[in-house]
């Protein structure tokens, strides 16, 4: 008779479902640390849709997803879960998974039961019309990371999963190296395979950012899969080798190199050019580690803010920077002329569909891509895995935790093809470097039920009730555009002011700062920086706001721009009249010091 729970290890009989599962749970009333938020409970085996099946988890990867699922930000995965109907008060994750199939859906005609499989962790709806079309599934609306924003993920004893899902397990590998690499490497495969003309091929020369980290160490491989050249970049010489023995043709370390961040200002001609060298040294330290002037045809990005403005830069001409996170930021900057001049294209991807996690499994089949697999970790240890990576300091490479699998080591039935030996990672390396935080993780972008047009209410935050007229400096001093540089310097001096406002026909036409005078007087000599017009040193098109704005609008409207202070106006007789100026000076002294 079958039993109604099985203890952890123990396997029901295949194909025996028991009613309930041990499963690694997250609830809301715990949301937190990992290590919190985490627990163990017996939960109902799920039941299953017609093109699902139920998979006895034999171990599961470990992937950032779970760890913003754990501290319930920037969503709470339960809520959004039951907002769309989903009854279950509780998250069991997991997007990356391996183990064998119990049971099928009626119109599931592969995998059958008994098979062992791999799961990548695209999720949509069948019957979506973008899906039903034949459109790229990843363009779905019902698109969903399976195990973060589906329930019922790999941390459990069973896991659902849409047949789609399925992948052959490679023979060779053990549970935990199953479990541990196809969503890094289907999405670097999309990557590097899906965008066109764009595709790596053969002699490509490839940039990849973090060539030691989950994604890179599998572009790396994809690229020598087809016959391309990665070149890695990697923060430390202890990683070089490593890089090199997946794949790379050789390594740049970008601790070498200071010119990371936003672009310079385009009219400060000293700073630009400041970066332009760092770049430039960028570039040519790729032609070394080629052994010729060649360019990247291909970059595949991650970083984001600190790096986008070299990627854009060394890409060759018609080349194309791929971008699937911003893990150091989202602002990117790009400086237009190198793009369409060069006529470079920058592509955003993520995760990956059927084909695409096909064509990464089938490179794993043949031993061409290793899974990486840096740490593995028992079943108890499931909140440790995932606390080390909220830390930062878990190791590179990509990690699995045992669920079904009692021991670590088996589940290989094959011999190993040794198509990709390589190193292992280098010693006591983590995303930590004495203590520093040497990868910011950045938040997953969207939430689970947001439309980019639905709903156009702003989000409510608060506001303490103060306007712009509360602190503005009442009173303009401004200069004209035709007036010099020198005599605009000479008011401001006297004035005891940072910025002039620029009229023409009484209206604000820009704003002299004197950040504009710096940059004026940059690469230029004295006498001829004095005699730049206010018009051609000043910000056109000056933000102007009304005096009874909410200041928080007014700071947002500032920070936008990166500019320090902003006009103000009020109504008189029908126009627009600026009347004074608020700064952000005037908002840190006024808003915060003097609150303190
Ligand atoms: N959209 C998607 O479908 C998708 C899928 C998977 C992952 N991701 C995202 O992609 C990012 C990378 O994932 P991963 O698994 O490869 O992470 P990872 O294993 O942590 O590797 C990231 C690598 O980036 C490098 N790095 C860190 N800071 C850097 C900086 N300031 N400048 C340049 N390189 C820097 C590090 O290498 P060095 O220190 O050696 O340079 C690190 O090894 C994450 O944000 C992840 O959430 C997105």
């Amino acid at each position: 008779m079958a039993k109604d729970l099985y203890d952890l290890g123990e396997a029901p009989p295949l194909g025996e479902v028991p009613r309930k599962m041990h499963a690694w749970t997250v609830r809301a009333e715990r949301f937190g640390p990992p290590e919190q938020a985490f627990q163990v409970e017996t939960v109902d085996v799920p039941e299953l849709k017609d093109d699902e099946v139920l998979l006895y988890v034999m171990a599961a990867g470990v992937n950032y997803n779970n760890v913003w699922a754990s501290l319930g930000i920037p969503v709470n995965v339960i809520a959004a879960r039951q907002k769309q109907g989903e009854p279950e008060d509780f998250h069991v994750g997991g997007s990356d998974a391996a183990g064998i199939v119990y049971k099928v859906g009626k119109d599931v005609t592969w995998p059958q039961v008994g098979d062992e499989v791999v799961i990548h962790c695209g999720h949509w709806d069948r019957n979506c019309p973008v899906v039903r079309s034949g459109e790229d599934p990843m363009y779905s609306p019902t698109f969903r990371t399976w195990g973060f924003e589906t329930n019922y993920g790999g941390f459990a004893q069973f896991a659902k999963v849409q047949a789609h899902q399925c992948l052959p397990k490679p023979k060779h590998l053990t549970w935990e190296a199953s479990a541990s690499y196809l969503l890094v490497a289907a999405t670097a495969y999309r990557m590097l395979r899906r965008w066109d003309e764009h595709g790596v091929k053969k002699d490509d020369v490839v940039l990849v950012w973090g060539g030691a980290g989950g994604l890179g160490s599998m572009a790396i491989q994809i690229c020598r899969a087809v016959g391309a050249v990665p070149i890695a970049v990697v923060s430390g010489e202890d990683k070089i080798e490593y890089c090199k023995s997946l794949g790379a043709k050789g390594c740049i370390n970008r601790k070498e190199f200071d010119h990371w961040g936003m672009l310079p200002h385009w009219k400060d001609n000293v700073g630009y050019g400041k970066w332009l060298k760092g770049a430039r040294a960028f570039g040519a330290k790729i032609w070394d580690v080629l052994g010729e002037k060649k360019a990247p045809r291909l970059i595949f990005e991650h970083p984001g803010e600190t790096t986008i403005p070299t990627s854009l830069f060394v890409c060759d001409t018609g080349g194309m920077v791929v971008i699937c996170a911003g893990t150091t930021g989202y602002n990117a900057t790009v400086d237009l002329r190198y793009l369409w001049m060069r006529q470079k294209r920058v592509q955003g991807s993520h995760f990956a569909n059927d084909e695409q996690a096909q064509g990464a499994n089938d490179l794993v089949l043949k031993g061409l891509v290793d899974p990486c697999l840096s740490r593995a970790f028992s079943f108890d240890e499931l909140p440790l895995a995932h606390q080390l990576m909220y830390e930062n300091k878990h190791p590179h490479g990509n990690m699995a935790i045992l669920i079904g699998a009692t021991e670590f080591g088996t589940g290989a039935t094959a011999a190993d093809p040794h198509l990709a030996d390589h190193l292992p990672l280098p010693e006591g390396d983590t995303h930590e470097d004495n203590g520093v935080r040497v990868t910011p993780q950045a938040m997953p972008q969207l939430g689970l039920d947001s439309q980019p047009f639905e709903g156009t209410e702003e989000p409510a935050i608060p506001s303490d009730g103060t306007r712009v007229r509360d602190l503005m400096h009442v009173g303009l001093i401004s200069a004209k555009p035709d007036s010099t540089v020198q005599e605009a310097a000479m008011m401001m001096l006297r004035s005891g002011i940072h910025a002039v406002v620029v009229v023409e026909n009484e209206q604000a036409v820009g704003i002299l700062t004197q950040t504009d005078m710096v940059l004026a007087r940059q690469g230029r000599a004295k006498d001829e920086a004095r005699q730049v017009k206010v018009r051609d040193a000043m910000t056109p098109e000056c933000m102007t706001c009304d005096a009874d704005t909410p200041l928080s609008d007014a700071i947002a409207t500032m920070t936008t721009h990166r500019a320090d202070r902003i006009v103000v106006t009020e109504k008189k007789g029908g126009r627009d009249v600026p009347t004074g100026i608020l700064s952000m000076t005037d908002v840190i002294r006024k808003a915060i010091a003097e609150d303190a």
